[in-house]
């Protein structure tokens, strides 16, 4: 059997099984080109279970591209918070802003044109046009590398483009032509529910586990060959929670870089000398808690302080820290602290 009769099995026996088998979900019901941009998006990096919720309540705040183009950036930020890559939220604002000028407030419907929209890479552009669309193209990720790389057992590297390329090329000619967003969320399933990363994958569950030759030689384990792990930096953080009038001093990060823009809690490597501009008093030491990036961890310790000047922070009380200002997760244990001090703090002058 050639490679290319592998595949096309493949996908006849993939599409029967996605029929049966496939998750409810809520982009799934009603694939309308909205919907479906913003679930592509938040999916880039984040798991389905973590999309979820974020997901019913952006669009029931934010249902349509023209309200996406005009909402305020600090009530978009809010309704990110926590999902972390918040430059994908900045994107599709920016994106709506270009559809609502150029498009008419309509979605562009090729995967060519969709890719020319900020944050809509080739994987997602190709994702909302077959979904959205029906447009017969691919969407390849992480997923649909692997299991590819394992059903033709290829010992390639899946981080080269040019391996990107062979399989791109290799999908299009057996994508099912009536039903392509089908078959490109069917790899995604696949990928994502049997034909797992890391670990054993559920080959006793996989529908093309008699197509499989990784299966057949039972090297699933080793294909794809991992990329050698690098080591992620640690930096050692020392966050500071000041306080003066009941209120809590935040600022912004630079507007490029990690988490750019973005609310924080002053904080400084531990190695540098914080300046905070103004003097602490009362100074103790608070919670401690760690946050991994994708390229980098932070082990924070809290200090908690009171100060008397303003200085160049934001001053911000109980309620708009809970319920307006986005706060990325990795500082989720010192707002709650924050939280904390504030509410006692107001008990204390009742
Ligand atoms: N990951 C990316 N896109 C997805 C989709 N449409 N369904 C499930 N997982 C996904």
């Amino acid at each position: 059997m050639t490679e290319q009769q592998r595949l096309a099995q493949a996908a006849g026996c993939l599409l029967h099984w996605y029929d049966s088998s496939r998750r409810i979900l809520p982009w799934r019901e009603n694939p309308e080109p909205y919907r479906v941009w913003v679930s592509e998006i938040m999916l880039q990096q984040t798991r389905v279970e973590a999309v979820k919720p974020y997901y019913e309540r952006f669009l029931a705040e934010i249902p349509t591209i023209s309200a996406l183009a005009q909402v305020p950036e600090e009530q978009l930020m809010k309704l990110w918070e926590g999902l972390g890559y918040y430059s994908r939220a900045r994107n599709l604002q920016r994106a709506a802003k270009v559809v609502c000028e150029e498009y008419g407030g309509r979605l562009p419907c090729t995967s060519k044109e969709l890719n020319r929209l900020p944050g809509i890479g080739e994987y997602t552009a190709g994702a909302i046009a077959s979904i959205a669309y029906g447009e017969v193209c691919t969407a390849v990720d992480g997923n649909v590398l692997r299991v590819i790389s394992r059903i033709l057992e290829k010992e390639w590297d899946i981080r080269s483009t040019a391996v990107k390329k062979a399989v791109t090329e290799m999908i299009v000619p057996v994508i099912p032509q009536e039903r392509p967003g089908d078959f490109n969320q069917a790899l995604m399933e696949l990928g994502a529910m049997v034909c797992l990363p890391n670990g054993t994958p559920k080959c006793e569950g996989c529908p093309l586990a008699a197509l499989c030759l990784s299966f057949q030689h039972q090297r699933q384990e080793e294909i794809p060959r991992k990329a050698a792990k690098k080591a992620r930096p640690i930096e050692q953080r020392v966050v500071y929670l000041l306080f003066r009038e009941g209120r809590v001093a935040l600022r912004r990060r630079p507007s490029n870089g990690l988490l750019s823009g973005m609310w924080e809690f002053p904080n400084f490597l531990e190695t540098e000398e914080p300046d905070i501009g103004i003097a602490p008093f009362h100074l103790r030491e608070g919670k401690k808690a760690k946050h991994i990036f994708s390229h980098l961890e932070w082990h924070m310790t809290g200090m908690i302080a009171q100060v008397k000047e303003e200085g160049a922070f934001h001053w911000a009380s109980a309620e708009e820290l809970q319920e307006e200002i986005a706060l990325p997760s990795a500082f989720r244990v010192f707002r709650r602290q924050a939280l904390q001090v504030l509410t006692e703090g107001r008990r204390e002058k009742e």
